[in-house]
């Protein structure tokens, strides 16, 4: 399709596979088989949620908002919802603004989706891209615990929007609303200036854990389980080596999905969970940046 090499890809990426959703798969149907997924694990029915919040920059459509056609697939009846849009950063946003929704005692149950189908969103004969990304989805369910020793420990989150222009879809919105020009320009895919995201990156991932650990008297050496926005492995491995996490520490699969932008920490925990990678009371240091930019660090306690 573009003139690339697998070499290149997996020596500037560590990507080697993505995957491309059916043509009448949308965001909400990923969404809803990972919210199924995550609900039977736990062992509880839609009815007994309190909130959706679905993290994603790929909605079905503008509004209604994924988290409401999410709500009435699962038949949810009793949960409110929303969608949030952080990009890469989504989830980790999501995972803070659920955790606080509970620590108001005001829910017991929220979902965090993080689902993206960059498939719709990406220009296929544009190589600095569409090798980078794919599609998929990830659930969370957050409860109310009375148990001190697991959950939510602490975030740091951040926003510079003056970096907005590096990483963005220009048409579609109030800006430059669908036209016959601006689908000629190629206005509605996704469009990266790479090397200014991933300085930008390096950066932030690294000042934001080194900050969170700081904040909350935490060494490296206390955390269990790194899990970072999976966009480059370069990004990651300078993060963690910086850091001083050894491999065993730190969650990487993004040579098998690519870049699936908020679905991605879910896939991650996924797989680390399927691999026996994380067991009760683990300190998991969750980290992204994207666009906007956006950036963001959660700190947790693993519950389950
Ligand atoms: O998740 C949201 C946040 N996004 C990110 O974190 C992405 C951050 N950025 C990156 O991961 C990297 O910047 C990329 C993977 C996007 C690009 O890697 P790079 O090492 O920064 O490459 P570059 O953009 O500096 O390009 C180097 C060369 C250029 O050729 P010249 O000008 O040196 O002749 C590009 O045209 O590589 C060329 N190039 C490619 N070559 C083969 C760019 N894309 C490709 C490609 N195949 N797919």
């Amino acid at each position: 399709m573009v003139d690339t090499t697998d070499t290149w890809i997996v020596e500037r990426t560590g990507i080697r596979q993505r995957h491309i959703a059916e043509a009448n798969v949308a965001t909400s149907d990923l969404a809803v088989a990972a919210a199924r997924e995550a609900l039977r694990n736990r062992g509880i029915g839609a009815e007994d949620l309190d909130a959706i919040i679905v993290c994603t920059v790929t909605p079905d459509m503008l509004f209604p908002s994924t988290a409401c056609l999410v709500q009435d697939q699962l038949g949810a009846s009793r949960a409110w919802g929303f969608d949030l849009v952080a990009a890469c950063s989504g989830f980790v946003y999501g995972l803070t603004v659920g955790s606080h929704l509970i620590a108001a005692g005001t829910h017991r149950q929220v979902l965090i989706i993080g689902a993206d189908t960059m498939s719709r969103i990406i220009d296929y004969t544009d190589r600095s891209t569409c090798v980078l990304f794919g599609d998929g989805a990830g659930a969370f369910l957050l409860e109310a615990t009375t148990e001190e020793s697991v959950g939510f420990v602490g975030h740091r989150n951040e926003v510079d929007g003056s970096g907005g222009s590096f990483l963005q879809m220009p048409a579609g919105g109030s800006r430059l609303p669908a036209s016959f020009a601006t689908v000629q320009d190629r206005q509605h895919y996704v469009k990266q200036e790479g090397q200014q995201v991933f300085r930008f990156a390096v950066r932030k991932m690294l000042d934001l854990c080194e900050n969170i650990l700081k904040q909350h008297n935490f060494t490296p050496d206390d955390v269990d389980l790194f899990i970072p926005h999976q966009a480059n492995q370069r990004i990651i491995a300078a993060t963690a080596e910086r850091m001083g996490f050894p491999a065993e520490k730190v969650m990487l699969n993004l040579e098998h999905y690519g870049n699936t932008t908020a679905a991605t920490i879910p896939l991650a925990t996924k797989d680390a969970v399927s691999a026996g990678r994380l067991k009760k009371g683990d300190l998991v240091l969750f980290a992204a940046v994207g666009a906007g930019f956006t950036a963001g660090v959660n700190l947790w306690r693993w519950a389950y």
